[in-house]
């Protein structure tokens, strides 16, 4: 079945460093690309990854280098966009010559898979930690969606606009993102908003859009709904989004969480 998997927040720091002092992030990585390609043979249908910004926690070309040094051993082609960590500039010349990668402007793309379009946006400002979807950003959101007709389209982000409940974060959501949910709540066919930047699993529902924001491999924003708690890290399992469309329920866009490690199991349940 026709399928993607959403890799965020990935936070690449230098060799021999760790990020916040506590994430050894490159690990982390190491760790999820072995785990999909062990989870791969059973999947099938698998097209690509989406890595949804965040690929490095400074923005610096060892850190691309890095990130782009471990990536070459996930058996699929990926595709990115920025986070609020990266630098349009140096993300640029690291993946120069790529299909989906701009010469100029916003680093934006449309990938078809399946019966599904992905529209890949750009939300940085750089020099804030909150997003901004530029005019630009628009224009090929207007465009692409046009494109499309009634087909599916899964929108992906780095900023989320749906809340999460964590208030450090909600702070830097994707401040214009009112204006980018109209547009999808007037798309005639299905659309699902696909984010990073809070480092967790969560759904929510605005009006016809699905919005999800996914884990990292690395390292989570702690669970504290409190107003005004401490934004702090925590290192809860990390995890990647596989996304897959069953041929036989058209239509249907399921998700699901595969935790990055080796577990025991499986067993048959009735041997
Ligand atoms: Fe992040
Ligand atoms: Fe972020």
């Amino acid at each position: 079945m026709p399928s993607f998997l959403q890799i965020t927040d990935t936070h690449i720091v230098a060799d021999g460093t760790l990020a916040y002092g506590r994430s050894d992030t490159a690990a982390a990585l190491e760790r999820a690309v072995e785990t999909i390609n062990a989870r791969l043979p059973l999947l099938g249908g698998v097209e690509c990854a989406i890595v949804t910004g965040d690929l490095t926690d400074h923005g610096s070309e060892e850190e691309y280098d890095r990130f782009k040094a471990i990536m070459s051993r996930l058996q699929l082609p990926y595709l990115a966009i920025p986070g609020n960590h990266d630098l349009r500039g140096p993300m640029r010349v690291a993946f120069a010559g790529e299909d989906w990668m701009p010469m100029q402007g916003p680093i934006q793309w449309r990938r078809d898979i399946g019966a599904l379009t992905v529209i890949g946006l750009d939300t940085l400002l750089e020099g804030a930690h909150y997003g901004h979807l530029s005019d630009a950003g628009f224009a090929f959101l207007d465009s692409t969606l046009s494109s499309l007709g009634p087909r599916p389209a899964v929108i992906a982000t780095h900023h989320p606009w749906m809340l999460s409940g964590i208030d450090a974060m909600d702070q830097d959501n994707l401040r214009n993102g009112a204006r980018l949910i109209e547009r999808l709540q007037a798309h005639p066919g299905p659309v699902r908003m696909i984010s990073g930047h809070v480092h967790r699993a969560i759904t929510g529902q605005i009006g016809k859009v699905t919005c999800q924001i996914g884990p990292a491999p690395c390292h989570a924003v702690h669970l504290d709904h409190r107003r005004q708690a401490e934004n702090a890290l925590i290192l809860e399992p990390g995890a990647v989004t596989v996304y897959c469309q069953p041929a036989t329920q058209p239509g249907l866009l399921i998700s699901d969480l595969l935790p990055v490690g080796s577990f025991a199991g499986p067993w048959p349940f009735f041997p």
